[in-house]
């Protein structure tokens, strides 16, 4: 759901005016009801590398969850390639009603997770790419 371009790292979704979608081949997955970030306008987000890439995302799990593994991808010639990220666990930057709350997520409550990442030197400088957080 995310696209890259050379130094830079660009969120997009073809065929929507949003920069960020469901992933709807993952039959579990809890779709955001939003995404804001300033790094994002339109289909599109702007990341360089070396810089910070901050977005929150604001959903509501229908289950307790008490660990939120992160992993970033994109598909580079067929072939899924992980990303570099900080996001190594969501229940660190895990809010509700705007205060820190962490995990276990509170099923049918909605949520907020705070996005921070370095974008790494060592991301790949991409021409365009959609990107798939999970
Ligand atoms: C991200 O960068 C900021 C500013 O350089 C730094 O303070 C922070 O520790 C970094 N976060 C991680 C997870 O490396």
């Amino acid at each position: 759901m995310f696209k890259l371009v050379a130094l830079t790292v660009l969120l997009a979704i073809a065929g929507t005016d949003a920069f960020w979608n469901c992933c709807a081949n993952q039959p579990n997955a809890v779709c955001p009801r939003s995404v804001v970030s300033p790094a994002c306008s339109g289909d599109i987000c702007t990341v360089t590398r070396g810089e910070q890439l901050t977005a929150n995302a604001f959903f509501t799990p229908v289950r307790a969850h008490s660990e939120l593994r992160v992993t970033v991808t994109t598909t580079i010639a067929g072939i899924t390639v992980t990303l570099p990220t900080d996001l190594d666990d969501a229940c660190t930057s895990m809010f509700r009603g705007g205060v820190s709350v962490g995990c276990p997520t509170v099923p049918n409550t909605e949520h907020e997770w705070r996005i921070i990442d370095n974008i790494s030197e060592s991301t790949p400088a991409l021409t365009s790419a959609v990107i798939r957080c999970e």
